[in-house]
């Protein structure tokens, strides 16, 4: 992780490797700690911390990992989940509650249950996907303080 302050507020970067199970959700759970110890409100902790763990996890688990920018300003939380990995072909159908690729293996260890993008949705206040086949997925989260 690396931390940087700015004219509009922290900045924070994380390098998150693809596949390795034992580190996924460093990144969110660093991101939960200081936002704690800045005194942010529980509920808005809460909301950052979880949908930016599932997005941590989904470049563990579809992507091969990523990077992901942090932006703390005075009104709001950005995150920025960056990917080189295969693309989501329908960004409408991977929206939809259940609706996963997750192999059985990923299935096993507790992950894969189709409900990470939508509680992305739910848990921020702005969400953007942007991705295309065989290039990578950027998604934009957007939390007000
Ligand atoms: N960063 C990503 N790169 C490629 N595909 C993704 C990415 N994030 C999500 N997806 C696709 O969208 C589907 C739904 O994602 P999600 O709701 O988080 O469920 P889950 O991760 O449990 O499969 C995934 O199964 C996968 O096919
Ligand atoms: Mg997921």
């Amino acid at each position: 992780m690396t931390e940087t302050v700015t004219e509009n507020g922290l900045s924070y970067h994380f390098v998150v490797p693809g596949d390795d199970f034992t580190r996924a959700g460093e990144a969110s759970g660093s991101i939960k700690s200081i936002l704690k110890k800045l005194g942010i409100r529980p509920d808005v902790v809460r909301k950052v911390a979880i949908s930016m763990y599932e997005g941590e996890i989904n470049l563990v688990i579809h992507a091969g990992g990523g990077e992901i920018d942090v932006e703390i300003g005075p009104e709001a939380v950005d995150i920025v989940l960056t990917d080189h990995g295969p693309g989501i072909p329908d960004v409408a159908k991977a929206m939809e509650e259940g609706w996963s690729t997750a192999t059985a293996q990923v299935r096993n260890l507790g992950f894969g249950a189709g409900m990470g993008l939508p509680n992305m949705k739910k848990y921020s206040d702005e969400m953007h996907i942007d991705s295309t086949v065989g290039v990578g997925t950027t998604v934009t989260m957007r939390v007000y303080l």
